[in-house]
C-alpha cells in the first residue's frame, strides 16, 4: 500500500453566509457567565415553566407517545392551537392545512422565506430586527432591503415602506410586539399595511412570538385579525416564549391553504418533524387558557418593577409597550459606542445587556441598550442594585 504524500486535508468552503459570525447573544451571555454578571443580555426566562406543563409532557412520554409524529404536528396540537387562535384573534385556520408546527419560531421563519424566496426576490426588513431574518435571506438567495423604523418612537415608517416596495418585493417581515423595541403595531398601523400592500402580490411574516406579552389595557393585533393581511401573512409564534421553555424550541405557522403547502414542502425535508411528547404536553396544557391570559400582566408587573428601579439609576428607561425587553438611553453615563458599553457594563459593573446596534445591518448607533426582564425578582434587583451605582 502507498502512503499519501501529504496530510489529508479538508476541502475549502465557500461560505454561504460570509458576513455571519457569533451571534452577540452567545458572545454576551459567555462574557456574564465569565465575568459573573446578572444576565439581562439574552433573551430567556431565569425562572422555571409550569410544572404541570412538565408533568403533561412526563404522561405523554410515558404513555408511549415518542415515536415520529405527523410531518405537520400532531392534531390535537394543531387544534389546540387553531381554536386559540379563533377565539382571540377571529380567524379560524383549517387545522389539516392551515397549521403546521415547527422547531420554534427560528426555524418557522427560515422555512416560510425558504418557500417563497429565490434569487433576485427582494425582501424588505424593517430595521432594528431580530438577527435571523437577513441571513434566511441570504441563504434563499434573496436580496433584502433594509427600511429604518423612525428613529426615537420606532413606529413604521409607511412612506418609506411605500418607497421601498418594487416589481421584485416578494415578501417583507414585520414582528409586533418587537425584539428588541419593544413597541406594539397598533390596529390602525396594521390596516394602513394592508391598504399599503392590497395592490400587490407582496407575502408576509409576521413574527408574533411575543403575542401574550401587551401592556397597558391594549390589545395584541394579529395579521390573523386583518383579512386582507391574513390572506398574504405567515403568521409564526412560539411556545417557548409564552410558556417559559425557551429550550424546548416548539412554536407554529399559520398561513392560508396554499401558502401553507408550499411551507410544508421544505418542512418536510427541513426537520420533517418536531418532538412528539412535547407537543401531546403543549396541547393538554393549552386546554386550560388562563397561563397565556395571565401572562400581560405577570411581565408587566416585571416591567413597571424593573422600570421603576431604573428610575433611579442615570439610565433612561424607554417605554415598553410589549416583549419581555427594556431599552435604556445611556448618553447620561457614557459616550462609549453600544457594543463598548454593554462590554463594558457586563465587566465593570455587572449586569449583561445586548447593544440596539446589533440589530442593525450598518450598527446604526443611538446610545441604547437592550435588557431583558424575564427574570426572577431577585434577579431584576441585583441588577438594579449594580445599575444604581453608574
Ligand atoms: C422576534 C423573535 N423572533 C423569533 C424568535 C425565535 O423564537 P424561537 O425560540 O421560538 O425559535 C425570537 C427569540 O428570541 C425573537 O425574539
Amino acid at each position: 500500500m502507498t502512503k499519501p504524500s501529504t496530510l489529508p486535508t479538508t476541502p475549502a468552503l465557500q461560505s454561504r453566509l460570509p458576513k455571519v459570525g457569533t451571534t452577540i447573544f452567545t458572545v454576551m451571555s459567555a462574557l456574564a457567565q465569565q465575568t459573573g454578571a446578572v444576565n439581562l443580555g439574552q433573551g430567556f426566562p431565569d425562572f422555571d415553566c409550569d410544572p404541570a406543563l412538565q408533568g403533561q409532557v412526563g404522561a405523554a412520554m410515558a404513555e408511549g407517545l415518542n415515536q415520529y409524529p405527523p410531518m405537520a404536528g400532531v392534531m390535537p396540537l394543531r387544534q389546540a392551537q387553531s381554536d386559540k387562535v379563533a377565539r382571540l384573534y377571529g380567524r379560524r385556520y383549517d387545522p389539516e392545512t392551515e397549521v403546521t408546527v415547527t422547531a420554534g419560531a427560528t426555524q418557522a421563519i427560515l422555512t416560510a422565506v425558504l418557500a417563497c424566496v429565490g434569487p433576485g426576490d427582494e425582501v424588505i426588513l424593517l430595521e432594528p430586527c431580530y438577527d435571523s431574518y437577513a441571513p434566511n435571506i441570504a441563504l434563499a438567495g434573496g436580496t433584502v432591503v433594509r427600511v429604518p423604523l423612525t428613529p426615537g418612537s420606532f413606529r413604521p415608517d409607511f412612506v418609506r415602506i411605500a418607497a421601498a416596495l418594487s416589481s421584485r418585493t416578494r415578501l417583507l417581515v414585520i414582528n409586533s410586539p418587537h425584539n428588541p423595541c419593544a413597541t406594539v403595531w397598533t390596529r390602525g398601523e396594521m390596516q394602513q399595511l394592508a391598504d399599503l400592500l392590497a395592490p400587490t402580490q407582496v407575502l408576509l411574516i409576521s413574527d408574533e412570538v411575543y403575542e401574550h406579552m401587551v401592556f397597558d389595557g391594549q390589545a395584541h393585533v394579529s395579521a390573523a385579525c386583518i383579512p386582507a393581511l391574513a390572506a398574504r401573512a405567515f403568521v409564526v409564534s412560539s411556545f417557548g416564549k409564552t410558556y417559559h421553555v425557551t429550550g424546548w424550541k416548539v412554536g407554529t405557522v399559520m398561513a392560508p391553504a396554499p401558502l401553507s403547502a408550499e411551507f410544508r414542502k421544505v418542512h418536510q425535508y427541513n426537520v420533517f418533524t418536531v418532538n412528539t411528547p412535547m407537543q401531546h404536553g403543549l396541547a393538554r396544557y393549552m386546554a386550560d387558557p388562563t397561563p397565556y391570559l395571565q401572562l400581560a400582566a405577570f411581565y408587566q408587573r416585571k416591567r413597571d418593577l424593573f422600570a421603576q428601579g431604573l428610575a433611579s439609576t442615570r439610565l433612561r428607561p424607554l417605554h415598553t409597550q410589549g416583549s419581555y425587553f427594556q431599552l435604556v438611553e445611556y448618553s447620561a453615563v457614557s459616550d462609549l459606542p453600544e457594543a463598548d458599553f454593554c462590554q463594558w457594563l457586563t465587566r465593570e459593573v455587572g449586569v449583561a445587556a445586548i447593544p440596539v446596534a446589533a440589530f442593525y445591518e450598518g450598527g446604526f448607533d443611538q446610545r441604547l441598550a437592550r435588557l431583558c426582564f424575564a427574570k426572577r425578582d431577585e434577579t431584576l434587583q441585583a441588577a438594579l442594585q449594580r445599575l444604581r451605582q453608574l
